[in-house]
């Protein structure tokens, strides 16, 4: 591993150094900080041949992926996501909920899903854990569907026709989980994006070239860019390159 920054550059560093580096800022009371973690391909696909993220990653980029979860009070996800990766219950060693309760958090990430259509199989791997999850949707959602969700998982509601991202992020906050973790998908991302909710993004690059069809990192609404500057970036032994940008 080599890390090129913060500066000075330290080509001895090794992946526990360079992860030590990504702790949430402190925040204000009512503050939250949202986070996006992505995979990609040189040329920016952030799928494999398969249509899924996994046979894209590396080992270094799964433990990127898993320390960002054990910082996190809770992971987003969109419910396209959820279901194309078979999302289960967030897990955690030991050691990760002993270092969680330090720090006054619940043991685990509590696992927020954002769904339009609450197209969501309650009986799926994804509701199966010791936690609760949380499903986002908007006022718009059938009393049918929230029902049959209800059963199973907390279901918040915001915005009248489209789920609110921003009122979601607030009340998150208010819940007293305000560390916050998206893992896309890139529907998802491209709407916080075009709301501009997007504080950090932490975006490893693995050193292959897939072609195909698959899509970038953010899809959405046409928005005005959002700046970002560099605040962390190391190689692994293996080409992966880990990244860290912060709203700038
Ligand atoms: N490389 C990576 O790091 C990475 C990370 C994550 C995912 N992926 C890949 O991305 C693909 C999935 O892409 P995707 O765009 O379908 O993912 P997605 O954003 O996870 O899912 C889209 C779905 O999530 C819900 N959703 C998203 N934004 C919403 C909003 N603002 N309001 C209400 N609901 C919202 C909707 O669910 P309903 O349909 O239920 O209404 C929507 O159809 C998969 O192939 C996955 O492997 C890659």
């Amino acid at each position: 591993m080599r890390s090129l920054l913060p500066e000075p550059a330290d080509p001895e560093a090794t992946l526990e150094d360079v992860l030590a580096g990504y702790d949430y800022p402190r925040l204000p009371g009512g503050r939250w900080w949202l986070r996006a973690n992505m995979v990609s391909s040189l040329d920016g696909a952030v799928t494999g041949p398969d249509g899924r993220s996994g046979s894209l990653s590396t080992p270094v980029d799964r433990q990127v992926f898993h320390h960002l979860r054990a910082l996190a009070d809770a992971v987003l996800v969109g419910a396209g996501t959820a279901r194309d990766e078979r999302y289960g219950p967030v897990k955690a060693s030991d050691d990760v909920v002993a270092a969680r309760e330090g720090r006054g958090q619940l043991p685990r990430a509590t696992l927020v899903v954002v769904s339009r259509s609450l197209a969501l199989d309650p009986s799926s791997s994804l509701f199966s854990g010791p936690d609760r999850v949380i499903v986002v949707t908007s006022r718009s959602a059938s009393w049918q569907a929230v029902e049959q969700v209800g059963q199973v998982a907390d279901v918040v509601r915001t915005g009248e026709e489209h789920v609110s991202l921003r009122e979601t992020l607030g009340h998150l906050a208010d819940r007293g989980l305000p560390r916050l973790l998206c893992e896309g998908g890139p529907s998802l991302l491209g709407d916080l994006v075009a709301d501009r909710l997007v504080d950090e993004l932490c975006w490893t690059i693995v050193p292959v070239l897939v072609g195909g069809s698959a899509r970038r990192m953010a899809v959405g609404p046409d928005a005005e860019p959002l700046g970002f500057a560099a605040s962390a970036l190391a190689l692994a032994d293996d080409g992966t390159v880990l990244s860290r940008w912060r709203r700038s």
